[in-house]
């Protein structure tokens, strides 16, 4: 793998950010953006959606955006060309860090690893517990008692990159799978933001090449936060 670590950027860190529906996540980033509590730029977003709402918000705060989701004859964007598009997307953006936030879409292995910038993503569960889809639903059958979310760095193996960031709650008798979303989403609002504050002011750092056995001085990552 040949991508180039997080350089630790001039003050704000250029940010792109991959979505495919709602970018109630996003929204935070922008949020925090503008207020100046974040130094970030996000510099673009694509999305692989074109009725993604995440595309109104990133319009409404002026950010350029990329919609790959059907080609010019009107066809279904197939996922290489979706990825070459956004290789290309990415290269123009120059970004230092690329986000998924509420990115629906499987990447190969080979997209992730001529990435330009390390890849982070947010996923709904504690890995490496409930890597995949529905997990909240497979939270609710397995009986947990706790359950959250976690930022992750992105590797080729679906959900299996150095855990950075967790957010934790506990299960409710009275939770379903519907509560448990809302309630993760409520703690990824918090997490995500933080997240990005602690990668742009190099206190957290991504090891590309992390292994569980590598030897610190510093407590092991994840950094838990529990609500
Ligand atoms: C988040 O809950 C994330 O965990 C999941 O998709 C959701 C995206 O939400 N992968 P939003 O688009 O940021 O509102």
């Amino acid at each position: 793998m040949s991508v180039a670590p997080l350089r630790q950027a001039p003050s704000p860190m250029r940010v792109a950010v991959l979505v495919s529906g709602n970018g109630s996540n996003l929204q935070v980033l922008i949020d925090a953006m503008q207020s100046g509590a974040l130094p970030i730029d996000i510099v673009g977003i694509i999305s692989n959606r074109e009725d993604a709402y995440a595309i109104t918000r990133a319009q409404q705060a002026d950010i350029p955006v990329a919609v790959l989701s059907h080609t010019a004859s009107g066809k279904r964007m197939a996922i290489k060309t979706f990825e070459r598009h956004a290789s290309e997307q990415l290269q123009q953006w120059q970004p230092d860090l690329i986000v998924l936030a509420g990115f629906m879409r499987v990447v190969s292995a080979e997209f992730i690893d001529k990435r330009i910038a390390p890849m982070v993503n947010l996923h709904p569960a504690l890995l490496p517990a409930y890597k995949g889809l529905d997990t909240h639903q497979r939270v609710i059958q397995a009986g947990d008692s706790h359950h959250g979310c976690s930022v992750h760095v992105v590797t080729a193996e679906l959900d299996a990159g150095q855990v950075l960031t967790q957010g934790v709650l506990s299960v409710g008798a009275k939770d379903t799978a519907i509560s448990l979303q809302a309630r993760v989403q409520k703690i990824e609002h918090k997490l995500l933001p933080w997240t990005l504050l602690l990668l742009a002011k190099g206190v957290l750092t991504i090891n590309e090449r992390y292994s569980q056995d590598t030897e610190s001085y510093l407590p092991t990552l994840p950094l838990k936060l529990l609500l």
